[in-house]
């Protein structure tokens, strides 16, 4: 039996040590907000935080997570930088199919909690391992200026056929 604290939860699972993460999190756990793309550490759709860090939970072996704290996108809008991110991708309606999503917002979360306030080029190299079929980076960007800052940062946004 292995103990994994997540959000905030200590959670007992009786797998095999070399589970990956990513499996225990939606198939044990029934955290499912955490998604498979790749497999292969490649495409970023599986990111959770180990105490706050970034990682892709579908090449990590459950033995080696240890005492961390493990954050999910179901968890992640407890924290300060986590709420941000969420209410910005909100009103900048990044979201096109979604799927890569969980990831992003993982990522964006982690690069605020280090670096409050990042330009471009701190957002494209912190997003750069996040990747997305429907292309929404223009957007993923300005939200993660948005939740820096609290303003617009450049992308005009239209509501109801106004730009505001
Ligand atoms: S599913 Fe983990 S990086 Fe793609
Ligand atoms: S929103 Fe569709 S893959 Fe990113």
């Amino acid at each position: 039996m292995i103990v994994l604290r997540v959000n905030g939860e200590d959670r007992q699972v009786d797998v095999p040590p070399e589970m990956p993460l990513l499996w225990v999190l939606r198939d044990v756990v029934g955290l499912t907000g955490t998604k498979f793309g790749c497999g292969i550490a490649q495409c970023g759709a599986c990111t959770v935080h180990l105490d706050g860090k970034p990682v892709r939970s579908c090449q990590l072996p459950v033995s080696a997570i240890g005492d961390r704290a493990i954050t999910t996108i179901e968890g992640v809008g407890t924290t300060p930088e986590g709420a941000k991110v969420q209410q910005a991708w909100l009103a900048l309606d990044v979201v096109q199919c979604g799927y890569c999503q969980s990831g992003q917002i993982m990522s964006a979360a982690a690069l605020l909690a280090r670096t409050p306030k990042p330009s471009d080029a701190d957002i494209d190299a912190a997003m750069s391992g996040n990747i997305c079929r429907c292309g929404t980076y223009v957007r993923i960007r300005e939200a993660i200026h948005q939740a820096a800052t609290g303003e617009a940062h450049g992308l005009q946004v239209i509501v109801d056929g106004s730009p505001s």
